[in-house]
Order: structure tokens, then sequence, then C-alpha cells
């Protein structure tokens, strides 16, 4: 029987109909919050206190007609406080939206939302062929995105609080010693790194040129000496075991061939090294993350324009996506590639889970 021959129930039908806008309710106020990021509306109404739009107009040099609509808006979306006549931020909203530093900053992923949204147009195609896209099809937005999606948590979280965490790392990072990060991105995480350990040598890996131009950029900007980026598009990881720590963030889930970046990462690492993974957490089965996942729907969103688009652009590509890398695959991976500890940790990452593997 057809949905159109089935017996309809309007209650049902109701729900159906606000949840389908509810959802495009929330995609218009994403493209809002990125307006607001770009424009630094959020940024300047946390500065200014509670403001007309005539006022955020004029201390953000912008039509006053645009700045009101945008701002009603926010005021519908609950984003934006609104009490006569005057738009403000709470001071949880403005650790959220305007304030770059703050752990819990979250505006500043939306910046890569139009090319990631732009996909969708060539998306239909690899529907039909199989094929996915590069990571470098969201061009250096996307990559901004990313960026500054994660930064947050490697720049409030990482030193402090995981790094210490790990058997024995950061003695020997304060004394000196070798690190890699592979699919490092914009290098967010290594700059951290080798800036609370000068001593140490820090080497990423990423194939993205976007990513590596973002990682150039952000390395000139912090003055390191003790950070290396390679291309690992010719220049990969090396075959000797010279790393005490291989670091990987979010990436094993993107890679079209994490089998042998895995075998080359244990290459790569001293018998008495440590690799931390950090990859999306998820439940073993589909099953579990439909009933107690909560992000479960954007993730699947996300695998599908990014994640597991980039793991199958390549011919023979593992497309294991965004929810694809979970505790048993990361178990039964490592141990093929010839790990035998295997530790998990809980870093307080809504979005992750952490595993400290081991020779
Ligand atoms: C979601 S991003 C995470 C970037 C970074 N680790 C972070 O947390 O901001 C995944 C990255 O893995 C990179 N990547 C995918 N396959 C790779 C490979 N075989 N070697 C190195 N990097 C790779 C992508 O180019 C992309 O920059």
């Amino acid at each position: 029987m057809s949905g159109a021959d089935a017996t309809i129930d309007p209650d049902k039908l109701h729900e159906t109909i606000e949840q389908v806008f509810g959802f495009l309710g929330g995609a218009v106020v994403s493209g809002m919050i990125f307006l607001g990021d770009r424009l630094g509306l959020y940024r300047t109404l946390a500065a200014s206190g509670p403001a007309t739009s005539d006022e955020l107009a004029a201390a953000t040099g912008l039509h006053e007609r645009w700045v009101r609509e945008w701002l009603r808006g926010q005021a519908a979306a609950r984003l934006v406080d609104y009490r006569e006549g005057r738009f403000s931020l709470s001071p949880e909203a403005t650790l959220v939206l305007a304030e770059e530093r703050s752990p819990a900053f979250a505006a500043g992923g939306f910046c890569g939302l139009p090319s990631q949204m732009a996909v969708l147009e060539r998306l239909p195609e690899a529907f039909k062929t199989g094929r996915g896209l590069p990571y470098d099809a969201f061009g250096l937005e996307g990559n901004r995105g990313v960026e500054r999606m994660f930064a947050p948590w490697f720049r409030s979280m990482l030193v402090p609080i995981a790094l210490p965490a790990l058997d024995g790392v950061t003695a020997k990072l304060e004394h000196g010693a070798a690190a890699a990060d592979v699919g490092c991105g914009a290098g967010v995480a290594l700059i951290e790194m080798a800036k609370a350990y000068p001593r140490s040598e820090f080497h990423g890996y990423e194939i993205s040129k976007f990513a590596l131009t973002r990682a150039a950029a952000n390395l000139k900007e912090s003055g390191l000496r003790n950070v290396t980026f390679h291309d690992a598009n010719g220049d990969a990881l090396p075959t000797d075991a010279r790393f005490d720590l291989i670091t990987t963030f979010d990436c094993l889930h993107d890679m079209a061939h994490p089998a042998p970046v895995i075998a080359a990462i244990r290459r790569a690492l001293k018998s008495d090294g440590t690799w931390l993974i950090a990859d999306i957490k998820s439940h073993p089965t589909f099953e579990g993350n439909l009933e107690e996942n909560p992000m479960a729907a954007m993730m699947y969103g996300f695998s599908v324009m990014s994640c597991m688009s980039s793991a199958l652009s390549e011919p023979e590509g593992a497309g294991l996506g965004t929810l694809g890398f979970t505790e048993d695959v990361a178990r039964a991976m490592t141990r093929d590639a010839g790990f035998t500890r295997f530790r998990t940790h809980d870093f307080e990452n809504p979005m992750n889970a952490y595993y400290e593997v081991r020779p």
C-alpha cells in the first residue's frame, strides 16, 4: 500500500509537518548565526550591552533595517533577549556566540555552513556513482568552519586536562620529545601543544591544501619554531619509530583508507610511545544511535555532506562516516595494526570519545 492509500492520522500528519518545518527553521536560523558571526553582530552586542537596532547598526556600520530584521529573528529564536525596544545577549549566549576564546564558543563552526550546504548540489551525482567528494570540496571557509568548531576544546582542554591524563606523556614532552598530529587540519591542537612544551618538536600531517594553508597562517601568527607541517600527499609519516606521541583528532572516520594510516602510525611510534585518538562518540549499532544519541540526525547529515563523502572519495574508500569509528572499530583496527594496549578517557566533550592506544 502506498503512503497515499494508507489511513492518515491527522495528528500524526500535523506533527510531521511541524517536525519538517522545525528542521527548515533550524537551517535558516543557522544561516542567521553565520551572519551574526561574520558581521560581528554578536561580538558588538556582547560588548555594548542592551542596544536598539539603531545603536547596533551604528556600532557595526551596517544598515539599520537589515540589523533590525536580523535582531527580531534572533529574539524569536530565543538566542537574543528582548526588552522594551532593546536587544541583548545573556552571559551564557555571550560565551556560546560571541567569545571566540570561551570553551563553550560554538558560533565559529557556522562559518563553514554555506560551503558545506553548497555541496548538496553535487551529492545527487555521488549517490548515483558511489564516489564522494574530497575534503577540499568545502574550500577554505569549509576548513575554517572545522578549525573554529574544534578549536575551543583544543585551547581549553587538550594541554591542561587531556595530556596529563595519559600515562607518562607530559614528563616526556617537558623533557624534550617528538610528537605528531596526523590529519592535523589547521594545526590548532599542534600549536597549543607546541606552546606548552617548547623543548619538544611537533609535526603535523595533512592532505588538505586548504587546511595546510590555514595551518601555515596559524603557525606564522604563533611565532613558534618547534612546529613543522607536512603535506602528507608526498611527505607522509616517517617509516622509522621516532615519535613519542601521536595524536589523531576526528579524522580517522574521514579517511578513505584509515587502515594503512593506522599501520603507518604504528611504525612511526616508539615502542613505549602513546597514540591519543579522538573520534566522534557513537554507539556500536545504528539502533543504539537511533534511540540514545540525540545528535545522531545531525551526525548522519554531516556524514553524507562531509565525512562519509570524503571517506568514499577514493577508489575502494572505507566510507566509515561520522559515526563509524566506534570503540569496537577502534579496538579492532588498532589491534590489527599491532597495538596491544587500549584505554578509554572521558574529557568532557559531548561530541568525542578518547582512546589512549599503545604498542
Ligand atoms: C574533521 S577534520 C579534523 C582536522 C583536525 N584534526 C581538527 O580536529 O581540527 C579531518 C581532517 O583529516 C584530514 N585527512 C583525511 N585523510 C587524511 C590522511 N590520509 N592523512 C592526513 N590527513 C587526512 C582531512 O583533510 C581533514 O583536514
